[in-house]
């Protein structure tokens, strides 16, 4: 029998979506969808560290929120906040280690102090990444890492030569992460939403019918089960046909 374990993505990087149609199904708030939304986080932080999966990324905030009624933002950053305070000290003692990519700009100061103490606090774990794209944005993060390599190359550190796929990939915030294998959105719809647009060049994508509050263990199995049958050639030829991949 094939070992489960050897399909097992490296890394899974969430699209979390369907918190407001969960809601609104069952004549809620949207507040409760996100709510239930932040259980079925640990839930499948739980699963993808059962299932031995090294690197989790999950889209809590985008760039594109901002654009969301001023409370529901409001309730976003409150889930944050007691997400971080409640979740933090567990995740710790679980060998968890968490990075935060995104941006800084408009977001208050505590919530950048609870984002730096998390990744302070669990920097040396070697447990599972869980990597929480926070205020991120795809575009401006490839914006942003252009920029710095322009001003390097004003002032004559860097020459144009030197620009490389790997110096981009470094320039990131996603800087010693590996890409995505495995890119889910649940709840149906089809879009990477200015989501690690470069990073998942060559991941492979599985949409998830399932609401993201639903979403758990099984749901993370079905997406793996998706990805399995997957033949990843990266460019090359199939494996089925005499190509390495
Ligand atoms: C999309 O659902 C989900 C979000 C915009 C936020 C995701 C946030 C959480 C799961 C909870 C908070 C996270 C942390 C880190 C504590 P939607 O509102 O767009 O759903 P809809 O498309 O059905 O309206």
């Amino acid at each position: 029998m094939t070992d489960q374990r050897s399909y097992i993505p490296e890394h899974v990087a969430i699209i979390m979506d369907g918190n407001g149609r969960w809601a609104s199904q069952r004549g809620l708030p949207r507040f409760e969808g996100h709510r239930r939304g932040v259980e079925a986080l640990r839930r499948t932080i739980t699963a993808a560290e059962d299932l031995g999966i090294r690197f989790l990324t999950v889209y809590s905030f985008s760039s594109e929120n901002w654009r969301r009624p001023v409370t529901e933002i409001a309730e976003l950053m409150g889930l944050l906040r007691r997400f971080i305070r409640n979740d933090l000290a567990d995740l710790h003692a679980r060998n968890v280690r968490i990075r935060v990519i995104g941006v800084n700009d408009g977001l208050s100061a505590d919530i950048i102090a609870l984002l730096d103490e998390a990744e302070k606090l669990t920097s040396a774990n070697t447990g599972l990444t869980f990597v929480v794209a926070f205020n991120y944005g795809s575009r401006r993060e490839i914006a942003d890492a252009f920029r710095s390599i322009a001003c390097e190359i004003a002032d004559g550190s860097l020459a144009p030569a030197d620009i490389t796929e790997e110096l981009i990939a470094s320039r990131l915030n996603t800087v010693d992460i590996p890409d995505p294998d495995l890119v889910v959105r649940t709840s149906g719809e089809q879009r990477l939403s200015n989501f690690l647009l470069w990073q998942s060049s060559y991941s492979e994508l599985v949409f998830s019918p399932v609401l993201w509050p639903d979403f758990g263990q099984d749901a993370l199995m079905a997406a793996i089960d998706a990805y399995r049958v997957r033949d990843r050639r990266f460019g090359g030829l199939s494996a089925a046909i005499g190509g390495s991949r």
